[in-house]
């Protein structure tokens, strides 16, 4: 039976589950593949650091170079993080003509252009399933499972941390930080966890999932990115009075499908690509993914509506992932195979992205006010002016004193005219501190 070597370049939370899960179901994936994968080298920052996962001290070297180097290394990991290091890693190792499986979306996001140039150029090739959503192999259903279809709409949760915090503040009224603490001990967070917080995380994997559906390359830059960190108890907990639970969603929209509202004509074409915390309708599935769960949901022309759900962070999952590209690299290797995967970008195919500013949405407004008459007026009088349209005004009970919550529900608006109105409701005097705005996705 062909043996295949791997280098394996990080041995933490992905590359010690990805080393525990060969050990376990190697043999599984030979007797599937016919292919032997056997784990040569492990790189690592520090060999006396304790691992959860036991390598071989055999195994182990802090000189990746080496291991990319090896001649007897056939395949190689990266599974180290960050951009920097882990650029050369790859680039060294496609320069040999090895192919590399990266579960690393900070790198593509950033270098991924590069790097799948590379890839052609050495006659290699570069797997990425484990960059996106963890356990849930959104990237094959992308790229080869719905190859028939034009992708008209994509909403992902897909950061497990994030969606972890937001699920037990809402669930226990945690605490955000003791939350955020939790995912970073369970192994789901980044290093440093801003990139999950911050939407940073959610905004490469969604830039790749955008790519991939459209064919053309999406600069990260483009990419409207807003985090979780302003949202409070009191926003989920009166998002969920009124029927919403709140969820960090990377969103592709096109116009032709309906999923996006533009207020440009001339920019019809242009694909929505962004990520925001939203208000999603308790009766919507996305509203139930709770926990370190992630979910996309595709709409494909031929297909319809789809919806891929798995945990979406975390050792096992992701290394679940990873293994599913060492199979195909594998099996690219045993059959000589070098375009049997469908390029991340088509040559052919270019696109552009929507300003954020021209993008329609509805919109969640909670604005502390003086509590005293006139003040509705007032902003009422700004929104109108606007041209922005009130379909709810709520005042919840229970907040006797000098200043009150008062929650907006507003109708369609551009983003650029919201942002400029609150501007000006902001200034008033009788609000008494900064509006909060969270956009409401009705997936209509
Ligand atoms: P991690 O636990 O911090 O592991 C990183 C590993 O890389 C460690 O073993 C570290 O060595 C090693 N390393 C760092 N710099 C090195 C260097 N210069 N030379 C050799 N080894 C070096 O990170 P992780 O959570 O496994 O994440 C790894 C990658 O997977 C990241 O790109 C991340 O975004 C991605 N990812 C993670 C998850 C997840 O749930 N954790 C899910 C999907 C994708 P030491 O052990 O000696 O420090
Ligand atoms: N930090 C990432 C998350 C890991 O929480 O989703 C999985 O990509």
């Amino acid at each position: 039976m062909r043996q295949v070597n791997l280098g394996i370049i990080g041995g933490g939370t992905v590359g010690g589950g990805v080393f525990q899960a060969i050990q376990r179901n190697g043999a599984l994936m030979a007797s599937r593949l016919g292919v032997s994968l056997t784990v040569a080298r492990v790189a690592v920052r520090d060999l006396k650091k304790a691992r959860a996962v036991k390598i071989p001290a055999g195994l182990l070297t802090t000189d990746w170079h080496s291991v990319v180097a090896d001649p007897a290394v056939n395949l190689v990991v990266e599974l180290m993080g960050g951009t920097t290091t882990a650029r050369q890693v790859v680039l060294a190792a496609l320069k040999l003509g090895k192919p590399v499986v990266t579960a690393n979306k900070a790198l593509l996001s950033a270098h991924g252009e590069e790097l799948f140039e590379a890839a052609q150029h050495y006659g290699t090739n570069l797997y990425y399933e484990a960059s996106v959503a963890g356990g849930i192999p959104i990237i094959k259903v992308l790229r080869e499972g719905l190859i028939g279809n034009r992708i008209t709409r994509l909403f992902g949760i897909v950061n497990g941390t994030c969606n972890y915090i937001l699920t037990r503040m809402k669930d226990e009224g945690a605490d955000f930080a003791a939350m955020l603490a939790e995912a970073q001990r369970l192994g789901y967070a980044e290093t440093p966890p801003d990139l999950d917080i911050d939407g940073h995380d959610a905004a490469h994997k969604t830039g790749i999932l955008a790519s991939l559906a459209h064919g053309f390359w999406v600069n990260p830059n483009q990419i409207y990115t807003e985090g979780i960190r302003s949202i409070t108890r009191q926003d989920i907990e009166f998002a969920s009075k009124l029927g919403y639970t709140i969820r960090l969603l990377g969103c592709v929209k096109t116009a032709n499908g309906e999923g996006m509202k533009s207020a440009s004509r001339s920019r019809q074409s242009a694909i929505q690509v962004s990520v925001y915390p939203a208000l999603v309708p308790n009766s919507h599935v996305l509203a139930n993914v709770n926990g370190v769960f992630n979910a996309v949901y595709v709409r494909g022309d031929v297909v319809g509506d789809t919806l891929y759900y798995g945990r979406g962070a975390g050792q096992d999952a992701t290394a679940s992932a990873v293994l599913s590209d060492l199979a195909d690299a594998a099996l690219d290797l045993k059959c000589g195979t070098k375009n049997r995967i469908p390029p991340f970008i088509p040559h052919e195919r270019d696109g552009a992205v929507l300003p954020m500013d021209d993008v329609v949405s509805r919109y969640y407004v909670r604005l502390t006010v003086e509590d005293r008459p006139g003040v509705f007026a007032k902003i009422a009088g700004i929104l109108a002016k606007a041209k922005i349209g009130i379909s709810s005004i709520i005042q919840p009970e229970g907040h006797d004193g000098v200043t009150v919550p008062v929650i907006l529900m507003i109708h369609d608006a551009p983003n650029a005219a919201m942002r400029k109105a609150l501007a000006a409701v902001a200034k008033l005097p009788v609000v008494k501190s900064a509006p909060v705005m969270i956009r409401v996705e009705s997936f209509e």
